[in-house]
Order: C-alpha cells, then sequence, then structure tokens
C-alpha cells in the first residue's frame, strides 16, 4: 500500500483532491496534514472521513520538528503539497504569515523529504501545487507558458513563486524528484466566500452589495476545482521528474461579466426578476497592485498527458450556486466569527 502526504487537505482544492485520491485509490493512505486555519474546515471532508484508507493529521508546516516527525512516522512515497496562505488581499495586510507558511513550510516539507527520501528519490515523489500568479499580469493578449519569467506582483504572488524555487532548487542541487504545477483561479464547492464568487454569491443570497474592485475589467482564467483536482492525479502519476505543467480552462472573464451571469443565474435560482441581483454591484476602492489579466496555456499538458478540462462555465457556474444554497449550514458555519471581523476590516472599514 503506497502512503501519500497530502498537505492542506482540509482547504478548498485541497478536500477534492484528498476526495478524489481517498475513493480513487482504496490501495493508497492519504494522510491529510492540516493545521485548519480561517480557510480549513473539516466538514469538506465528511463523506470520506471514515474510509480506512485515509487518516487526518492536525498540525503546522512551519514546525519543522513536528513535519520531521511526521516523515519518520509514516513512512511517505510521495507529498501532493497544497497547505499555503491562498487570500491576495491577507497577503497585502500580512505579508509575514505567507512567508512562514508558504516559504518556510515548504522548505520544511523539502528538508524532511531530503533527509527520509535521500537513499532513494527516485521512488518518491514531491509535487509542489502552485498558481499562474507567479507569471504576473498579462497584457490584452498573450498566455502564461510553462516558460514565461516570474514577475510576481502580490506578497500571496511572491511568496509562492519563492516556493516554487526552492522547489526546483531541491531538484537541481539534490536530486529530490519533484514536479510543480501552476493553476489558474479554480471555483467549485468547499470555496472559503471571501474570493471573489464565492463572497458574491453569499452576499447575493443575503441581498449584501456585492463588492467589485476597480474598474471590474480585470480578467482571470477560471477552472472547475474538479477539473485541477483530476490534473494533479495525472501529473502525479504520469510527469516526468522536474517537470512543471500549467492548468487552465481556457475561459477567460472579466470579473464585471462574470457577476453579471452569476446574478442572472442567481436571480432565477432564488425566484427574483431578471436584473434584480444586479442592482447589489457596487464598485469600490481597487486592490493594491491588482494584476490585470491572467491567462492559462495548458496545451503541454493536454498534449503530454492528455487532461482536459470537463465542464463549460455556465454548467459548473450553475452547480457551485446550487451547492451553496443546499449547502447553508456549511456556508453559516464559515461565516460566522472571524469572518465577520475579517469582512468589516476588509470592506467596511476600506
Ligand atoms: P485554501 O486557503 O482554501 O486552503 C489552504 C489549506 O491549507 C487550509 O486547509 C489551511 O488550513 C491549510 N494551511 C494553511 N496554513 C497551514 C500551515 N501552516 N500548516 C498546515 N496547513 C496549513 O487554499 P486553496 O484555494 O485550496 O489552495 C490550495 C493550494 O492551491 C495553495 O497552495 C494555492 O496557492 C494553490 N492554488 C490555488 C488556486 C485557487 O484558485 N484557489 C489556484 C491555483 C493554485
Ligand atoms: P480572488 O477571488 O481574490 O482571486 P485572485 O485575486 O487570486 O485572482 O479575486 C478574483 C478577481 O476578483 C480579482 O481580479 C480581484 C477581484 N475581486 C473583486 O473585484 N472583489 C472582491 O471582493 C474580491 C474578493 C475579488
Amino acid at each position: 500500500m503506497k502512503k501519500i502526504l497530502i498537505t492542506g487537505g482540509a482547504g478548498f482544492i485541497g478536500s477534492h483532491v484528498v476526495r478524489l485520491f481517498v475513493t480513487k485509490y482504496p490501495n493508497y493512505h492519504i494522510v491529510n496534514l492540516d493545521k485548519l486555519t480561517y480557510a480549513g474546515n473539516l466538514a469538506n471532508l465528511k463523506d470520506i472521513q471514515d474510509k480506512p484508507n485515509y487518516t487526518f493529521v492536525k498540525g503546522d508546516i512551519v514546525d519543522a520538528d513536528f513535519v520531521n516527525e511526521l516523515f519518520t512516522l509514516h513512512k511517505l512515497d510521495g507529498v501532493i503539497h497544497l497547505a499555503a496562505e491562498s487570500h491576495v488581499d491577507r497577503s497585502i495586510s500580512n505579508p509575514l504569515e505567507f512567508v512562514m507558511t508558504n516559504v518556510i513550510g515548504t522548505v520544511n516539507l523539502l528538508n524532511a523529504a531530503k533527509n527520509q527520501w535521500k537513499e532513494n528519490f527516485s521512488a518518491h515523489r514531491f509535487y509542489h501545487v502552485s498558481t499562474d500568479e507567479v507569471y504576473g499580469s498579462l497584457g490584452e493578449t498573450g498566455m502564461f507558458t510553462e516558460t514565461t519569467a516570474y514577475d510576481p506582483h502580490s506578497p500571496y504572488s511572491a511568496s509562492k513563486a519563492s516556493s516554487d524555487h526552492f522547489v526546483r532548487a531541491y531538484h537541481d542541487t539534490y536530486g529530490i524528484d519533484a514536479v510543480i504545477s501552476n493553476c489558474s483561479n479554480n471555483y467549485g464547492s468547499h470555496h472559503f466566500p471571501e474570493k471573489l464568487i464565492p463572497l458574491s454569491i453569499h452576499n447575493i443570497k443575503n441581498n449584501k452589495s456585492i463588492p467589485i474592485y476597480g474598474t471590474g475589467e480585470n480578467i482571470r482564467d477560471w477552472l472547475w476545482v474538479e477539473d485541477h483536482a483530476r490534473a494533479i492525479d495525472v501529473i502525479y502519476h504520469q510527469a516526468k521528474t522536474g517537470t512543471t505543467y500549467n492548468i487552465g480552462g481556457h475561459n477567460e472573464w472579466t470579473n464585471i461579466d462574470l457577476i453579471h451571469l452569476l446574478c442572472k443565474i442567481m436571480d432565477k435560482k432564488l425566484n427574483r426578476a431578471e436584473g434584480e441581483s444586479a442592482k447589489l454591484i457596487t464598485y469600490v476602492k481597487d486592490r493594491a497592485g491588482h494584476d490585470h489579466r491572467y491567462a492559462i496555456d495548458s496545451s503541454k499538458l493536454q498534449k503530454e498527458l492528455g487532461w482536459v478540462p470537463s465542464l463549460q462555465f455556465e454548467e459548473g457556474l450553475t452547480k457551485t450556486v446550487d451547492w451553496y444554497l443546499n449547502n447553508e449550514a456549511w456556508l453559516s458555519n464559515v461565516t460566522s466569527g472571524d469572518y465577520k471581523k475579517y469582512y468589516e476590516t476588509q470592506y467596511v472599514k476600506r
């Protein structure tokens, strides 16, 4: 039986990856390591928590002793590393937390892997999950490829860029079998309502204003989270050591067009007159250093490993809205307590 450590498995993307691996590979044992920050939620994994091939461990990747002990205890075959601080706005108010988890945490995992696996690096894999934001911002044309130079602008993307460099350095210097993927914006179920889509769904449902930064003309390339999880599965199993793959949906939307589509879907779902939800759109002060456009060229992944996105955006967005409307308890649980303080600081007092 193979043992794989998935870090950040209680978060948005991590929970989809854990679910996919636990159900698809009964002959793997999945160890989910998560600190359970505000973004980590064990309710995301309720349906698989009792499976015999799944173990949850609460812990902090910033704690090097803890990480080393975990590697010694579990005799891991591989790591899929998703644990991170992931929200750009939070990185602007608290950059050091991003350095600690995203950079130091990643280096702690790399050190533990280097020490535990040094006898046979080729039998163990370190998969680092990263973001397209490391490439910076595009103008009106072009796409990020795997050879685009890094040009991060936010503390979040700078910390992810740094962690990517460390992963490559450990591959090149020590011979660790490492692979990296850089993915575009994800959407889907279990997404914490601080990011554009779940925040807007939550606000529309509660008749609260939908905050649009700046002009609303910034562009993101949206991918269904389960398609990302499938890509991670394919890359973990098939990529050659030292390889990077870009993952994206070829699905670019300006924020304002996306929100109009979301409002249209929600008007129908909530039996509102057409145009009712869009009245909630409110332009607010722009994000500092706001990247204009992201767009991913995922042709390398499609050609070499045969991965293709499965869902059209309107279908995926409708499924996402349905999930949030059918999971009110999940939403009210994560938007109580600290969320209210976050929301006030981020939006009300801007
Ligand atoms: P998330 O914020 O929803 O989840 C992050 C998880 O990591 C949480 O469960 C949290 O508790 C855990 N965590 C945070 N700090 C930790 C620490 N010090 N030790 C252990 N666990 C810790 O994030 P997400 O959106 O699921 O993103 C997962 C990964 O994918 C991140 O590395 C992110 O950079 C990357 N990514 C995200 C997107 C996106 O659109 N969300 C796109 C591309 C890449
Ligand atoms: P976000 O979901 O935070 O993802 P990222 O910044 O990692 O791309 O934001 C997506 C886009 O939506 C981005 O251009 C910023 C914008 N945005 C708003 O206009 N209003 C908001 O309240 C949020 C959270 C984001």
